[in-house]
């Protein structure tokens, strides 16, 4: 059995990890994200000895330059840093890759960091277009697959 437990938590709940994981330049109340509160949105929760440890979101969002209608944005898919290696990456993004499935998703899409696009990559998405960047946060590249 997995030492981790997925389970549903709210917008709220990531920002911590968020911010400490991903954005370690901005403040906590700048975590907020366009979609967080959708009603279909899921946000995950990787727990371990009931702490908080991993996080990940799928919201609908088009991807750019491209009009599929039924796609979904993983977004914020982050492990603290002494968990990693152990399968929780892979738990989250299953669950998302589930979610936007079940939601009548077609194809998902994310902006990986140049340090993470490999980690996708291996779950079979490809990447588009050139790296492009985010400001404080590093070089980009779409990576996107379909459903
Ligand atoms: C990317 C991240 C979520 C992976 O989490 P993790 O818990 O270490 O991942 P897992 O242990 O589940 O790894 C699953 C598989 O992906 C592979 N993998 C993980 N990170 C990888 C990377 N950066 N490049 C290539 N492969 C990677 C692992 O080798 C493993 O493969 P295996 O099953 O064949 O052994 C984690 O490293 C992280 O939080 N990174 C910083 C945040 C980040 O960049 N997030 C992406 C936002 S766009």
């Amino acid at each position: 059995m997995s030492e981790f437990e997925l389970r549903a938590i709210t917008p709220g709940e990531t920002y911590e990890l968020r911010r400490a994981l991903l954005r370690p330049h901005q403040r906590v109340h700048e975590m907020t994200w366009a979609g967080d509160d959708a009603p279909d949105t899921l946000h995950i929760g990787g727990f371990r000895e009931d702490r908080l440890v991993g996080i990940g979101t799928a919201h609908r969002q088009p991807m750019p330059g491209l009009s599929e209608p039924q796609a979904w944005r993983i977004r914020g898919v982050a492990v603290d840093h002494g968990h990693r290696g152990y399968g929780l990456g892979e738990m989250l993004l299953r669950r998302l890759l589930e979610h936007a499935a079940a939601s009548g998703g077609r194809l998902v899409w994310a902006n990986a960091t140049a340090a993470s696009y490999g980690f996708f990559e291996h779950y079979g998405f490809a990447r588009r277009g050139d790296p492009f960047e985010l400001p404080e946060v590093g070089p980009h590249y779409v990576v996107y697959a379909g459903l």
